[in-house]
C-alpha cells in the first residue's frame, strides 16, 4: 500500500514532478506551498501544470500552525520549499536566511512535537551543489586539491581557469565527491548547507532517518521561466524566446552538471524507499560535465535561435569555474542511474518553454542589472 507523502514547495518545479511520480506509484501526496509570487506570479494562483487530483494546502513553511496538521498526517516528508536565487540571496540576505533557515527550523519543531505519535518515518531535504563552492580538481604535481574561489585580481585579468592552491599550476577538473570540503560562496548556499546539517543532526537525535540530496543543475519542464533567478537553462530559453541574446559570463567554458528533473525525481524515490540512504548526504547529478556555452548552443539549436550569445567576459561574485558530480555513492547505495544526457533531455524543456506565452523582456525582469547595481558583476 502507498504512503502519505508531504512535499513542502510541492507546487514548484521539482516538487510537482515528484508529486506526479509518487501518485503514479500509488502514494498519496500532500503539497504545501505559499505560491511565492516570484515563482508563481503575482496572482499566486495554483499552477496549471499541477494535477488537479493533488491536494495543495497554501501556507508558509515558517508557520508551524499551518504546517503542523499536514506533518501529523505524513509518513514521509520531502522538504523542498526554499527561496532559490544565488545572486538574489546576496542582497536579499534577510529574506533568504529567514525563509530557508526558519522554514527548516519550523519544520523540525513540528516534527519534534509530532514525535510522540511516531508517524513520520523519513525526512528528505533538498540540498545543492552550490555548497561545494569550487568543484574538485587534480594537479599533476600535488594530486587531488579542493581550491577556494579564484582571486579577484586573476578574474579581472580574464584568466578564468582555477590554479593549484599549493603550486600555482594549471588544474584538471574532476568529479566532485560528497567528501570534498564545503566552501559555500553565497547566502543561498549557506542556507542549503544548513538544511543538510539541520536535517541530519535532528534526524540522528530523534532516530528519524534523514537524507540530504545534493541536487546539481536541474532542468526540465515547469521550471519558472518568469523567475529571473531560476536555472540557467530556463533563463537562456526565456531570453531566446524574448528575442534577446542570452548573457554568458566569463568565456562560457565553465562546466556544470545538468541533470534532468525526471532523473532527480527517480533519485528522490529511491532515497525514500531504500534504508541505505538513511542519514546520508548524496550527490544527485549525471557525472557528466557540460559547458554553459554548449548548453546554450543545444538550446539554440532546438529553439531555432540564431542570434548568438552575449559572452560578456565579466564575472559574478562567488561564481565557480567547474563542478560536476561524482555519482559513485548514490549509484552504489541506491542503484541510481541517470538516464538523460543534456542532449537527450533538452527537448522536453524546449517543448515546454515553446508552449509558454507572454515571455517578453519586460515580464522577465533584469537580474543582470540588479547584480550590477550591487557591484556583484565585474
Ligand atoms: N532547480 C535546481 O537546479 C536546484 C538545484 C539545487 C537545489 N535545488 C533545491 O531544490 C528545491 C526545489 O527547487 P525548485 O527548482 O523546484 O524551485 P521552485 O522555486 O520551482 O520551487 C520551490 C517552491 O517553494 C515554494 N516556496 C518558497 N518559499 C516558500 C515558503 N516560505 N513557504 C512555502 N513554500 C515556499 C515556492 O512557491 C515554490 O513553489 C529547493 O529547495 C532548491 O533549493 C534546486
Ligand atoms: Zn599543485
Amino acid at each position: 500500500m502507498g504512503e502519505r507523502v508531504l512535499i513542502t514547495g510541492g507546487a514548484g518545479f521539482v516538487g510537482s514532478h515528484l508529486a506526479d511520480a509518487l501518485a503514479q506509484a500509488d502514494h498519496e501526496v500532500m503539497l504545501f506551498d505559499n505560491l511565492e509570487p516570484q515563482v508563481h506570479g503575482d496572482g499566486r494562483t495554483r499552477p496549471a501544470y499541477l494535477d488537479p487530483n493533488h491536494r495543495l494546502e497554501i501556507g508558509d513553511v515558517r508557520d508551524p500552525d499551518a504546517l503542523g496538521p499536514l506533518v501529523r498526517q505524513a509518513d514521509v516528508v520531502f522538504h523542498l520549499a526554499a527561496m532559490v536565487g544565488v545572486g538574489q540571496s546576496m542582497y536579499q540576505v534577510r529574506r533568504y536566511t529567514d525563509v530557508n533557515a526558519m522554514g527548516m527550523a519550523s519544520l523540525l519543531e513540528v516534527l519534534a512535537a509530532n514525535r510522540l505519535r511516531g508517524r513520520v518515518r523519513k525526512l528528505l531535504v533538498a540540498s545543492s551543489m552550490s555548497i561545494y563552492g569550487e568543484g574538485a580538481y587534480t594537479c599533476e604535481s600535488c594530486g587531488n586539491v579542493a581550491p577556494r574561489l579564484r582571486p579577484v585580481e586573476q578574474l579581472k585579468a580574464a584568466e578564468w581557469e582555477v590554479r593549484c592552491p599549493r603550486c600555482g599550476s594549471a588544474l584538471q577538473p574532476t568529479a566532485t565527491g560528497e567528501d570534498k570540503p564545503l566552501y559555500p560562496t553565497s547566502i543561498y548556499a549557506i542556507t542549503k548547507r544548513d538544511h543538510e546539517e539541520m536535517a541530519i543532526a535532528f534526524g540522528q537525535a530523534y532516530e528519524l532517518p534523514a537524507v540530504a540530496l545534493r541536487f546539481f543543475n536541474i532542468y526540465g519542464s515547469r521550471q519558472a521561466l518568469t523567475n529571473p533567478y531560476t536555472g540557467v537553462a530556463a533563463i537562456f530559453s526565456a531570453r531566446m524566446l524574448a528575442r534577446q541574446a542570452p548573457v554568458v559570463y566569463e568565456d562560457g567554458h565553465q562546466q556544470r552538471d545538468f541533470v534532468h528533473v525526471s532523473d532527480v525525481v527517480r533519485a528522490c524515490m529511491l532515497a525514500m524507499a531504500n534504508q541505505a540512504a538513511d542519514y546520508q548526504v548524496l550527490n544527485v547529478g549525471t557525472g557528466r560535465p557540460i559547458s554553459v556555452l554548449r548548453v546554450g548552443e543545444l538550446l539554440a539549436r532546438e529553439l531555432g535561435w540564431s542570434g548568438g550569445f552575449d559572452v560578456v567576459r565579466r564575472f559574478r561574485a562567488g561564481d565557480i569555474r567547474h563542478c560536476f558530480a561524482d555519482t559513485t555513492l548514490i549509484r552504489s547505495l541506491l542503484g541510481y542511474e541517470p538516464k538523460y544526457r543534456f542532449e537527450d533531455g533538452v527537448q522536453e524543456l524546449v517543448t515546454w518553454v515553446s508552449q509558454q506565452d507572454g515571455l517578453s523582456s519586460a515580464g522577465f525582469g533584469d537580474p543582470e542589472r540588479h547584480l550590477a547595481d550591487y557591484g556583484l558583476v565585474r
